[in-house]
């Protein structure tokens, strides 16, 4: 479990490294003289990928991990919504993080809609950037509960 924190963990930097690119990619179409490259849409699709897959993780954590819903629940009288770190892994976290993703995949579904290339790299820009708002509002940096920027190193 403890590796798929690390994963989890990793994957924010990947995520944050394709989102930022996927942005100035919507940025270069914006003036509306650009087609859409099969470049653009690869890259989009590797951010969706690798956003499904930091919230298929996250699931596994919430559920079986080290503080998992099942497998190690608050102690008896803790209540979640009381407990600033109960409550961000079990809501704040999961809830802004899923929101996110679907922002993420209805952007990079721009991509395949018969629309002007122009409106998908609008659209898109727009979908990723509030994408981009949510996750850096909803990772817990070091400074709010001491998780590491890069675990083990
Ligand atoms: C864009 C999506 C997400 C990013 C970037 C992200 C990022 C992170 C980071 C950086 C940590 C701290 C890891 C550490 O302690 O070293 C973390 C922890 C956690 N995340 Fe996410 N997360 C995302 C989505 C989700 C989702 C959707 C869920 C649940 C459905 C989730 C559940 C958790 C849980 C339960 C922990 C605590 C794990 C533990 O300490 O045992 N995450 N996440």
């Amino acid at each position: 479990m403890n590796f798929l924190v690390v994963l989890h963990s990793y994957l924010r930097w990947i995520l944050l490294v394709l989102l930022l690119a996927s942005i100035l990619k919507g940025l270069s179409g914006l003036g509306g003289k650009k087609a859409l490259t099969a470049g653009d849409k690869k890259l989009w699709l590797f951010t969706m990928i690798s956003a499904h897959t930091t919230l298929l993780i996250g699931l596994i954590l919430l559920l079986f991990g080290r503080m998992g819903i099942f497998t190690n629940p608050p102690p008896a009288g803790t209540s979640v919504m009381k407990d600033a770190t109960y409550r961000f892994f079990y809501m704040e976290h999961p809830l802004m993080m899923i929101i996110a993703i679907v922002f993420i995949t209805i952007g990079r579904g721009q991509a395949k809609k018969s629309i002007p290339d122009a409106v998908k790299y609008k659209k898109a820009f727009w979908f990723f950037v509030v994408a981009l708002i949510l996750i850096l509002a909803a990772i817990p940096w070091p400074s709010r509960f001491g998780r590491p920027l890069f675990p083990g190193l």
